[in-house]
């Protein structure tokens, strides 16, 4: 099998055959998700503990259904009323939950690198669902899926990331996953929402949004995260919208068939004009909320067979 990771931590461990590996199952349980009957086997008997150290609707909400859908015992940490509260710290909790022996483990949390280092203490499965600033590989991949699906393939497309890249963690993940599939990727932004060392990404830079956004295939917008941000990085929100946010007139200069896309949540007036995220002929982010079930899905089948795999090895 091409796919040969224990854990799904972001992206830049992954080979292009095991990103493929992931869509190419993911689009058979696109077709499950549109059956009236959802339910597979995949994952059954195995417990799914769903950790999320920072608010979300939309992946939470996926990789819980994502879990039913395949016959998990999926278990929602309410990490609010958790004893992190209490000053316990993540891998103390991490070592409590270990031993109850979960399968699956999918974790948010605000801080870079907090969940590779969870991976490190754990037996089971660990999946990223975002990281600080660092990586959020299901998305990326969702992302990917859509892309695919909406283009008929996923290389030699040129792809504008727009807004704020610096505290994105969206961005860093679909950079790596678009920069290996060999696409070209532009990041398109004001300087100060810029990432440092930004000549390393292997991408074209922008400030201006027609510049950056002419003849692109795909437009994707970024909320500006102001939860990461200290201070200001944009002088206001209306100057903002005036400059960045996409309206008809910035998408003009893009192909005529350019899709626009948005990881959610999404603040209209922002960085994206309503009537452009509603229009169903160009944007795609109900198709991204779709896929993102589909390619949970997908990523945890996976992981559970290389988990069911190791086991025979150590049984045996
Ligand atoms: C993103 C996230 O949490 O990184 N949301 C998501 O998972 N769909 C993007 C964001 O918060 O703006």
């Amino acid at each position: 099998m091409s796919f040969t990771q224990s854990h799904l931590l972001g992206i830049e461990p992954l080979a292009p055959a095991e990103i493929t590996a992931i869509l190419d199952l993911a689009e058979h349980y696109v077709a499950l998700n549109r059956r009236e009957v959802k339910h597979a086997e995949a994952l059954a008997g195995l417990t799914q503990i769903n950790m999320f150290f920072e608010s979300s609707t939309r992946t939470q909400a996926s990789f819980e259904i994502a879990g039913q859908r395949l016959g998990a015992d999926v278990m929602n940490m309410a990490m609010q009323a958790s004893s992190i509260k209490k000053g316990e710290t993540l891998i103390d909790t991490a070592m409590t939950l270990n031993a109850m022996h979960p399968d699956l483990l999918v974790v948010r949390h605000p801080q870079s690198g907090a969940v590779d280092l969870l991976a490190q203490k754990v037996n089971c499965a660990v999946l990223n669902a975002g990281d600080g600033r660092h990586e959020h590989p299901t998305q990326a991949l969702l992302d990917a899926l859509t892309i695919r699906r909406a283009k008929g393939r996923l290389h030699r497309l040129s792809i504008a990331i727009c807004g704020d890249i610096a505290h994105s963690r969206v961005a860093r993940s679909n950079i790596q996953l678009l920069g290996k599939m060999e696409n070209r990727v532009r990041l398109v932004g004001p300087p100060t929402l810029m990432p440092a060392r930004i000549g390393d990404f292997g991408v074209e830079v922008f400030e201006d949004m027609e510049e950056g956004l002419r003849d692109v295939d795909v437009v994707m917008m970024l909320r500006l995260q102001r939860e990461r941000m200290d201070g200001g990085f944009v002088p206001s929100e209306r100057e903002y919208y005036f400059r960045y946010g996409l309206d008809a007139e910035k998408l003009a200069v893009a192909r005529d068939d350019a899709i626009v896309m948005h990881p959610g949540p999404m603040n209209r007036g922002v960085e994206i004009d309503g009537e452009i995220a509603d229009d169903i002929n160009r944007s795609v982010i109900r198709e991204q909320v779709e896929m993102g079930v589909a390619v949970r899905m997908a990523a945890m089948d996976l992981l559970a067979r290389n988990l069911r795999a190791r086991t025979a090895e150590v049984m045996a």
